[in-house]
């Protein structure tokens, strides 16, 4: 009797469980009421009693040994059943569609907006030397005027940093391309300041420079109104204060009449019905000498604003710090058309 169960135990073994089908035979021959792990079971009762304690290990070993197989196998086979049991004809679920950082939104809008006028862009490095940055465009050495922007310098080397302006751009072009030249620099700037609400030490500009014959202050002007109007509403007014950078000469600085409270005064432009968003002016007649360009045949503009500021002001965002997080909550208001 004993032989019967150690063979027993060798068909539980050989038996393949390859389907649903011989799942179901395995538990009808070894684990169903009339198996024969069962029937080993009720001849338990007529072995001989000094056999019993081998036959009853034997018999137990063999009924954990079928039944492990069996949970195994079901487990196995009622996973695949339930995956097979899909409703096909159900709604698919949907892939959530990310959005465009509001950054890339108004940069697109800008390069959009001065494409129409004939602009092309064009881009530099971000590390950048001196000359680019500084000396090109007519910043004397230890002149008060580089303080005006806080540089991260590449340590054991102070030629190399990390450029503080799209300006330097303005002198690439114009050291490769002969004019006419009407193009567009956007890009990421870099600033060693105390990172706040309100500046932050990476932020972006798109800068703008125009160099032909004959180009006026006039030129300017229009070129900006028309900028002015196409980015915040065809109502917008502008404001040109003049201002000072080494690089343009005269120089200036353009407030738009504010599109929040449309110039009657509001908390974004502190009541004064203005916001500030670019400096500007006609290209230094240095500037153009530095790149080899004649300045007595050739005249030019150029401005430079920041896309967060911009940013801010058509979306009424009143951190700067949120562009930089890349916390989807905030990322996924934006959407293109605005
Ligand atoms: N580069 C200046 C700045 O960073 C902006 C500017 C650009 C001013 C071009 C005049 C002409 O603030």
């Amino acid at each position: 009797m004993l032989q019967n169960v150690l063979d027993t135990q060798k068909e539980v073994l050989n038996f393949e469980i390859t389907n649903i089908e011989s799942l179901e035979q395995f538990r009808i021959d070894f684990l169903s009421k009339k198996g024969k792990v069962n029937l080993h079971f009720e001849q338990f009762k007529s072995v001989p009693a000094d056999q019993k304690k081998e036959f009853g290990q034997k018999l137990n070993i063999l009924k954990n040994l079928a039944q492990d197989k069996f949970s195994k196998a079901q487990a196995d086979f009622t996973s695949i059943k339930s995956d097979l049991n899909i409703d096909f004809s159900l709604p698919g679920d949907q892939i959530p569609l990310g959005s465009r950082h509001p950054l890339s939104i108004i940069r697109n809008k800008m390069i959009e907006i001065f494409n129409r006028i004939g602009f092309t862009v064009a881009d530099g490095p971000e590390i950048e030397d001196d000359w680019h940055v500084f000396s090109a465009l007519n910043f004397p050495p230890d002149h008060p005027a580089r303080d005006m922007q806080d540089t991260f310098f590449i340590e054991k080397n102070p030629d190399i940093l990390l450029r503080t302006h799209t300006s330097s751009v303005q002198i690439r072009v114009m050291e490769s391309q002969k004019p006419p030249i009407r193009a567009l620099f956007p890009g990421r700037v870099f600033r060693n300041e105390a990172i706040s609400a309100r500046a932050h030490c990476i932020f972006h500009q798109v800068e703008g420079l125009y160099v032909d014959k004959n180009v006026s202050f006039a030129d300017l002007k229009q070129t900006l109104l028309y900028f002015a109007k196409e980015m915040f509403g065809k109502d917008t007014q502008i404001r040109l204060r003049p201002s000072f950078f080494p690089f343009t000469e005269p120089s200036a600085e353009m407030d738009i009449s504010c599109s929040i409270c449309g110039g009657k005064g509001c908390n974004i432009c502190k009541y004064s019905g203005w916001v500030e968003i670019l400096g500007c002016g006609m290209v230094d007649p240095n500037v153009l000498e530095s790149c080899g360009i004649d300045s007595k045949e050739y005249s030019g503009f150029a401005f430079g604003m920041g896309i967060e500021r911009t940013t801010m002001l058509k979306y009424q965002i009143n951190d700067i710090r949120l562009f930089f997080e890349n916390d989807v909550r905030f990322l996924k208001q934006f959407t293109s058309e605005s």
